[in-house]
């Protein structure tokens, strides 16, 4: 299992810090996960003061997570492979300054208890999923997500309600 947690490039002088639960699983082999990884598992913070906090038991497949301000991820969440998780735009929109300034976009994300984030979904800057929410496979999230939500596309809408799927399922395995 090879993956890269990387604190920023001088996590003392910059005070970022990346904070990892109890029973956190990674998968940067391309067997391990039943879709395959086309990346390593890549957890970065870059800026003064940035952090990642995951909370217990989450998982995760080859995918990039990076923070310039923060990023947190609560309990029992699972991202599939090849999922960018970013609170920054990188680079700044205007063409005048982007490569004389800092002036990048930044926006905390933060993301619920028991959360599944599918293959290729991109989550951007700003967004709050809420507990038990599914983002659908390649769905590019921008607006918040609500708890149980199950969002889809780009940018991501809603196309139904976990809790729903939850009822379906035992009133399945009753009849
Ligand atoms: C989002 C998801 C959970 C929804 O599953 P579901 O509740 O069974 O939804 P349905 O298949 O009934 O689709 C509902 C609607 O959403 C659309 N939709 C579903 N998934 C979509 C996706 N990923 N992107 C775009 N639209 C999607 C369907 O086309 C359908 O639209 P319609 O109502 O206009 O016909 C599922 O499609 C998905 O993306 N799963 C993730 C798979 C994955 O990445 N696995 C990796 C595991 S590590």
């Amino acid at each position: 299992m090879m993956r890269y947690i990387h604190a920023g490039f001088y996590p003392w002088l910059l005070n970022s810090k990346i904070e990892i639960g109890k029973r956190f699983y990674a998968v940067s082999k391309m067997s391990w996960n039943s879709l395959g990884v086309f990346q390593p598992v890549f957890i970065h913070t870059f800026g003064i003061g940035s952090q990642i906090i995951i909370g217990d038991d989450v998982g995760i497949s080859g995918c990039t997570i990076t923070a310039l301000e923060k990023i947190t991820i609560g309990n029992r969440v699972l991202v599939g492979s090849g999922v960018l998780i970013t609170d920054n735009d990188g680079h700044s929109v205007n063409p005048i300054d982007r490569h004389i300034s800092n002036d990048i976009a930044v926006k905390p994300i933060v993301i619920g208890d028991d959360v599944f984030i599918g293959a290729r979904a991109i989550i951007l800057k700003g967004v709050t999923i809420g507990n038990g929410a599914v983002i659908g496979a390649g769905a590019v999230v921008t607006k918040d997500v609500p708890a149980y939500g199950i969002v889809a596309g780009n940018p991501a809408k809603a196309v139904g309600d976990s809790r729903r799927a939850v009822l379906e399922h035992r009133a399945e395995k009753l009849s």
